[in-house]
């Protein structure tokens, strides 16, 4: 076999991947970073709310923070993967911390603020509402002064598949010319795949690239179905949309229809601080049935907008607005895939030598909805597990959170994709919104795969976004009921027949694995 570039490759430059690549070079492995884009674009970067974790004590507890995930994520959650969540949580943000990141302070303490579906306030923050900034300058500094390799505008194609283990991926260099990166361990950290999408807060890196890869050569990938639609999309013709954080309601932001009613008490005991799925329903069917593009923000009762929300007063201000005075027009934009490559609670995938962590895997910590600000903890947590994984000699999956009932990599071929087609990505952004978007039902899914099913792409990136948005329909068709932020006007309740996921393997074709018998579906315990 020939000699590895690198013990660890990892692919993505965001919270996950860094974390996983820094926590390898202080283990004393080389790691190299691959990344499409500039060092630092990557959704993290432009996450506003926060990082979710129980770190007092005196009012929260892990079992508090896992009892909110399992409820927002509507009963499909791996209970396992939850508790490592929240139980390594709150020390991988000290660690963070103690790395150089910079936390808001109230006084002595860090300060926190609630979200969508947190029982407590629990979301610290940074720079008001910079704090994926923040971790990613704080990473990234980390990262430098490891002296990782960074190979910036890179873009891997597929997966390196030699005798039935990832020995690392083929990619085209920042000239565009074709390579090979050999590694013993490769971490796919690409991220999500909001571009699917014509609305989303999603960055333009967004394509799914580490998931098109993992579906081409037939390794697991499950829960593509739950796209989260993010409910306070600022409604301006901007691209991305400019996000409005959840945040702005946990500090008294609330929810205004055409008529100035505030509705979200009437959706959900929460009010507006309901799961994030409750609210994008809502909006959604309130604008269908008024005929609206959207409804409206009021956080004129936010005290020191300027000062608790730089962010996003700078990008309202540019567009002309005063949310001070003026109520914000909102609607949902695409903003976070639950599923992706299944992992067991290491982070690996079911092809030895491959692992993957942040958006781009389905770890099960966010089940059919993920609970607001849990994603920055995902990388953090999963990050650094794969490295303890692989510093321990592991080198495939266990048969633990996600990987419980999927069989191993079937050997086969390794697909490359499919471009040289003459499809825009609006038009399948286009199909895709229209017909796959909060509210779906049989015909217009059918509609959005016949659609789909004749495009064929122009570029890398669009191959990978068609490669994800076929499979997201497929198993939206697949899943006759609603769930989390999956809503089949057709199929209106949740049915307990599909409590398990839908995974893509090898013969491209969703198959159902249903949850482990013994976790308790409804209390976590
Ligand atoms: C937000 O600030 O509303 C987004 C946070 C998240 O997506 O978790």
């Amino acid at each position: 076999m020939p000699t590895p570039a690198a013990d660890v490759l990892v692919l993505g430059s965001g919270v996950a991947g860094l974390t996983a690549a820094a926590h390898a070079a202080r283990q004393g492995r080389t790691a190299i970073v691959l990344t499409k884009a500039e060092f630092d674009d990557s959704a993290t970067s432009w996450a506003q709310g926060g990082v979710a974790a129980a770190l007092e004590e005196d009012r929260d507890s892990p079992d508090l923070h896992l009892a909110d995930t399992i409820t927002a994520g509507a009963h499909l959650c791996d209970v396992d993967a939850v508790r490592v969540l929240v139980t390594e949580g709150p020390e991988r943000i000290r660690d963070l911390i103690g790395s150089g990141a910079r936390f808001d302070q109230l006084g002595p303490v860090l300060a926190t603020t609630r979200e969508g579906g947190h029982s407590v306030a629990r979301v610290i923050h940074a720079g008001g509402d910079a704090t994926g900034a923040e971790i990613q300058r704080a990473l990234a500094a980390t990262t430098r002064d490891l002296g990782i390799e960074i190979r910036e505008r890179w873009r891997v194609t597929d997966l390196l598949v030699e005798g039935g283990r990832c020995v690392g991926v083929r990619a085209l260099d920042a000239a565009g010319a074709p390579r090979q990166v050999r590694a013993g361990h490769t971490v796919v950290a690409t991220g999500g795949a909001g571009q699917c999408f014509a609305v989303t807060t999603n960055p333009p890196v967004a394509t799914g690239d580490g998931i098109a890869m993992a579906l081409r050569a037939g390794v697991a990938v499950a829960d593509l179905e739950f796209m989260q639609f993010h409910p306070t999309a600022l409604d301006a013709p901007t691209t991305p949309r400019v996000l409005l954080s959840e945040a702005l309601r946990g500090e008294g932001a609330i929810l205004r229809d055409d008529d100035g009613v505030a509705f979200m008490l009437e959706e959900h005991p929460l009010g507006d601080l309901a799961p994030r799925d409750v609210v994008a329903r809502a909006i959604t069917r309130r604008c269908n049935e008024r005929g609206l593009d959207h409804l409206w923000l009021d956080a004129t009762a936010i005290p020191n907008f300027p000062d608790r929300f730089p962010t996003i007063w700078g990008h309202v201000r540019a567009l002309g607005l005063d949310p001070t005075h003026d109520f914000l027009p909102v609607a949902p934009a695409a903003h976070y895939l639950s599923g992706g490559i299944a992992t067991d609670l290491d982070g690996a995938s079911n092809l030895a030598g491959l692992w993957a962590c942040g958006e781009a895997a389905c770890s099960g910590v966010h089940g059919a909805n993920r609970l607001a600000s849990n994603s920055l903890l995902d990388g953090l947590v999963f990050g650094s597990r794969i490295v303890e994984a692989i510093v321990a000699g592991r080198d495939g999956p266990t048969q633990t959170g996600v990987m419980r009932g999927i069989a191993p990599w079937a050997p086969g071929p390794v697909g490359r994709p499919d471009v040289g087609g003459t499809t825009d990505r609006a038009e399948f952004q286009r199909v895709l919104t229209r017909d796959a978007g909060v509210l779906r039902e049989r015909a217009s899914l059918e509609r959005a795969s016949v659609a789909l099913g004749s495009m064929r792409a122009r570029t890398l990136e669009d191959a990978n976004l068609l490669d994800v948005g076929r499979a997201l329909v497929h198993a939206a068709l697949a899943r006759e009921e609603s769930r989390g932020t999956h809503t089949r006007l057709d199929h209106p309740d949740r049915d307990h027949a599909f409590d398990g996921r839908f995974v893509f393997g090898r013969d491209g074709a969703p198959a159902f694995v249903p949850l482990p018998a013994t976790a308790d579906l409804e209390t976590g315990a």
